[in-house]
């Protein structure tokens, strides 16, 4: 079909979208498995009908499962990790409130504005750009403002690879008397993520990382200390659309009213990649993350190249790989898409042009996509005059593989 659009001399295109073909191995979105995709395409039905309203209800038992908790509000927003980032931030925060935010890279830089933009005091406790979270730095800042209510932080810094370890953290929030706030968006699938046995007060995930789904939603969990916050606000939520109670006219067991139009087929999406996830079991998930992590760290040592951060703190799920001196970073990504259709991410932020990012989150994590990955870096290495041996790496990596047996495939 032709058609002019007003105000433009020339005419557009437009015919069905076909994506090409690609591999998913960036900061995210990940690879959807078939079955997800299939789901996504089932017919629409009402928001309130019967039999939406219960497949809500199984919805929330498997969050509750991918979270690891017991709390009843649990349930996926719609809209993507950014609401469930500010629905936290918006019902959480009352103006003057002061809140300890973690900044050691983009996504704790954006807690910080949304504290802000709710009229809160946030106190940045700032970590070097792929470092974990210090615990220390923590506590001496608490120990400087006994006024915070809340300590919030990222747990798998997407702009950085680095993970930090939420149980101290949240231990220390309690010790003085704060809420515990944690960004789980790339964590959850990925590797563990314990809200009860943690006592994480309310937490936040996206559906496009480690869940194999698309994007667009995101799950969030409340404990009873932070529901306790919320019904005790004295100022009303400043958010109509994110204010806990109103979702929760639609979202709680009990009699449903409506609120807004509910992405019924996005939801069904997830409800399918959240079977499959329970399907697989969290604790194969995490061992299949690490091992396919593991086999990826050692071709790339075998290329030459390096990961950012010490192994401890490196992401499973998400690798930040040096840009050697002298290679021209954005060639070597078109280069995998042009010729693997691979899709890699560039560095953010302080990052750009240092790093690129290689997702091996959710279904794309798998034994194949660690090999394709390697031989594509090698030959694009090679494009660009540096001799690397692709041969060596896979073997390096199924060497790694070898030598701790264990789970590389998500079966679906
Ligand atoms: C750690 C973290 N938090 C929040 C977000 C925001 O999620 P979204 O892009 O789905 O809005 C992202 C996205 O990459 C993220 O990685």
């Amino acid at each position: 079909m032709t058609e002019s659009t007003p105000g433009s001399a020339s005419p557009i295109e437009t015919r069905s979208f076909l994506p090409p073909a690609r591999t998913l191995m960036g900061p995210g979105p990940s690879d959807v498995p078939p079955r997800v995709l299939a789901a996504l395409a089932r017919p629409t039905i009402g928001h309130l009908d019967p039999a939406f309203v219960a497949m809500m209800e199984e919805l929330k038992e498997l969050l509750r499962y991918a979270f690891q908790t017991s709390n009843e509000v649990t349930f996926p927003l719609s809209g993507p990790g950014s609401v469930g980032m500010e629905a936290c931030i918006v019902n959480l925060v009352e103006p003057g409130d002061t809140v300890l935010v973690c900044r050691n890279g983009v996504f704790g830089g954006r807690m910080i504005e949304n504290v802000r933009r709710c009229g809160g005091v946030a106190v940045v406790v700032d970590d070097e750009w792929g470092a974990p979270v210090s615990g220390d730095k923590v506590e001496a800042a608490l120990l400087q403002h006994p006024e915070a209510t809340i300590v919030a932080f990222v747990q798998a810094e997407t702009s950085t690879g680095a993970l930090t370890d939420p149980q101290p953290l949240v231990a220390l929030a309690h010790e003085h008397d704060c809420l515990a706030l944690v960004d789980a968006v790339t964590a959850v699938g990925g590797c563990p993520v314990k809200v009860d046995e943690w006592e994480i007060d309310a937490v936040y995930t996206g559906t496009q990382k480690c869940l194999s789904c698309p994007p667009g939603l995101s799950p969030v969990s409340f404990g009873h200390r932070a529901l306790q916050k919320v019904r005790g606000r004295t100022n009303v939520c400043q958010s109509w659309f994110m204010d806990l109670d109103l979702q929760l006219g639609y979202w709680s067991s009990g009699s449903r009213t409506y609120h807004h139009t509910a992405p019924v087929n996005a939801l069904y999406g997830l409800h399918e990649a959240l079977l499959i996830l329970r399907e697989e079991g969290l604790e194969h998930a995490w061992s299949r993350h690490r091992r396919n992590h593991a086999a990826f760290a050692a071709g790339l040592d075998a290329l030459g190249l390096a990961l950012l951060g010490d192994e401890e703190h490196c992401l499973p799920q998400l690798s930040m790989v040096v840009v050697p001196g002298g290679v021209d970073e954005a060639a070597v990504r078109t280069h995998l898409l042009n010729n693997f259709g691979i899709e890699i991410g560039a560095g953010l932020g302080a990052l750009s042009g240092r790093v690129w990012r290689v997702g091996l989150m959710g279904y794309t994590s798998r034994a194949e996509n660690v090999f394709s990955c390697l031989g594509a870096l090698a030959s694009a290495l090679a494009e660009q005059g540096i001799s690397v041996s692709g041969g060596k790496a896979e073997e390096a990596a199924r060497e790694a593989l070898a030598s701790a047996p264990g789970p590389t495939v998500m079966e679906v």
